[in-house]
């Protein structure tokens, strides 16, 4: 039988690492794991809760809390889509809202909930046969992942991208305005204190400026065939 590996896949915001991340996923039958979603999930709990206030996070019994909330992924094979789970409830929607993508940054620089959320993650690579994506699962999370890759792209052409999909969603934006958000988010995701974004020594790089997802996966798959056999 073939050997299950961990594949590591961390990069800048919209660079398309999680519609690639699943495309592996499903081509390997590997679980995939949005490490993103659930630091949004602990925002959605947070929030929830009434423990945000004025930019800033009650963390009073934020370790019990951490340790009592059940974040989880529930897969839809007909569909062919994941959606997140908080305390067994579908929040797949609300982890997207603007209310948790304003305080997301925030949560996740807290070092208790990196801590747990860390915790985590690796209790579900434990078995191996698992593609997760993040911003410091080939750093922090799978120091040891069988394959790292990191990506990157223009940060114009990642513009243009990501308001093709706020254009399909109905939301008006100007490319000046998406571009601007890109790179603020470069910015602090590069420079936060506590596992900021920085590409594994050993990490393959993927510049997808310029390839479909059929040549990402086309240069993924000679990747993979040389570790599993
Ligand atoms: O990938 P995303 O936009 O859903 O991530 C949401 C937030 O969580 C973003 O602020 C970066 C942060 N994050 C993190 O700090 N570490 C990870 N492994 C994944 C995401």
């Amino acid at each position: 039988m073939d050997r299950k590996i961990v594949i590591a896949i961390d990069g800048f915001s919209s660079c398309g690492k999680s519609t690639f991340a699943k495309a592996i996923a499903k081509r390997l039958n590997y679980l995939y794991i949005d490490s993103g979603a659930m630091y949004r999930a602990v925002t959605l709990e947070l929030l929830q809760r009434e423990l945000i206030h004025n930019g800033g996070v009650d963390s009073s019994n934020l370790k019990d809390l951490l340790n009592s909330i059940r974040i989880g992924f529930s897969y839809d094979p007909e569909k062919g889509v994941y959606a997140t789970t908080l305390n067994g409830k579908v929040v797949e929607n609300e982890i997207r809202s603007p209310e948790v993508a304003n305080n997301v940054s925030l949560v996740a620089a807290i070092p208790e909930v990196r801590e747990r959320l860390v915790e985590l993650q690796r209790e579900l690579g434990k078995s191996k046969g698992i593609v997760m994506d993040g911003r410091d699962i080939g750093t922090v999370v799978f120091p040891d992942a069988e394959l790292k890759i990191f990506m990157t792209a223009d940060p114009v052409v990642r513009a243009q991208r990501r308001l093709k999909e706020l254009r399909d969603k109905g939301i008006d934006i100007s490319l000046k305005d998406v571009l601007r958000n890109i790179e603020e988010r470069d910015y602090i995701d590069q420079n936060r204190d506590i596992a900021p974004l920085r590409q594994a020594p050993d990490a393959l790089v993927l510049d997808n400026t310029n390839m479909t997802i059929e040549e990402q996966m086309a240069w993924v798959e000679s990747m993979v065939n040389q570790l599993i056999v």
